[in-house]
Order: C-alpha cells, then structure tokens, then sequence
C-alpha cells in the first residue's frame, strides 16, 4: 500500500469530472487501498480519488472513532434523499478551513462494493453528510463552492499562502 499525494485547493484538478469504472479489478483494489491508508494516514474521515488526481468515481469513507469501519462505494449514486440539515465540514484537500454547509439529512446510496457487487446503504448524521461530501468531489464540487464569492477569495487567499510556506 502507499499514501498518496493530496491535491490542495485551489488546485484546478479538483474541479475535473470524474468517469465511472467499467470493471472493478485489481488495480481498483489497489487504488482503493491505498486511498484509505492514505485518508488514515492524514488523518481524515473521507476521501474521493479525484483528491489523489485520479478521475475514477470510488469513495472511501470511516466516520468510526477506533478506524476500523472502512466504506468503500464504487459508482457511488444517491438514489434517495430527505430533510436538510446544516453543518460545519472540513476537507483534507482544504486544510485547516471549516464552514458550514447544507445537505441532505437522510440519503440512500447505491454503489459496487470491493468485489463489483452493488449494494445500498441508508445514511444519516456524519455518515450522510461525509458520503454527499466525497460524492461532489467526484462531480469537481469542493464544499467551498457552497460558500460566498467573499469567503471562497479568502479561503484561496490563505491556502495560496499555505502553500507557498510549505513549498
Ligand atoms: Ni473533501
């Protein structure tokens, strides 16, 4: 396994469309064990691969306190949702910024399992906010597009200069 290199906002990249695997393989195991070791690693409670500068719809998300509730969701679709529901979120891709975002409160997601399998899963709470999190990364949507023009220049501002510093 290996950790992989987090693209950073306002890296272009994070606003690229990503296409559905067709076969879900070795490679795709591969690629989605390295995207939770590398989402433990950060240490984070989500990941897209389109954070890893990789164009493939898989998520992997463990809200979990003690780390050992990895989801993996392959296609990831929201095939239900209800309610709406405020709350702060954070993203690894936009370190140390935090703002409040709406979302769905309740969803039901369809997706290929490790295996190709499909299955569904019904979310609330964290869970739901983190999968609708994850699944706009795939779209190219970072939560920082939810907020003002204001917010998102000051937000590109400090991460330009964080950036520069870490360089
Ligand atoms: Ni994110």
């Amino acid at each position: 396994m290996a950790i992989l290199d987090i693209l950073i906002y306002p890296d272009p990249r994070l606003h690229e469309v990503a296409a559905p695997v067709d076969t879900v393989d070795d490679n795709i195991r591969k690629l989605v064990d390295d995207m939770a070791e590398t989402m433990y690693a950060a240490p984070g409670i989500g990941l897209a691969a389109a954070q890893v500068n990789e164009r493939k719809r898989i998520i992997v998300v463990d809200i979990s306190e003690s780390k050992d509730s990895l989801k993996i969701f392959i296609n990831p679709q929201i095939i239900s949702a209800e309610g709406s529901e405020e709350s702060e979120e954070g993203c690894l891709s936009v370190p140390d910024i935090y703002a409040p975002v709406s979302r769905a409160e309740k969803i039901r997601v369809r997706a290929l399992d490790r295996n190709g399998d499909s299955f569904e899963l019904d979310a609330d709470g964290l869970l739901a906010v983190c999968i609708q999190h994850e699944i706009d990364h795939l779209d190219g949507k970072v939560f920082v597009d939810y907020l003002s023009r204001l917010k998102q220049d000051r937000i590109r501002k400090k991460l330009s200069k964080f950036q520069r510093q870490s360089a």
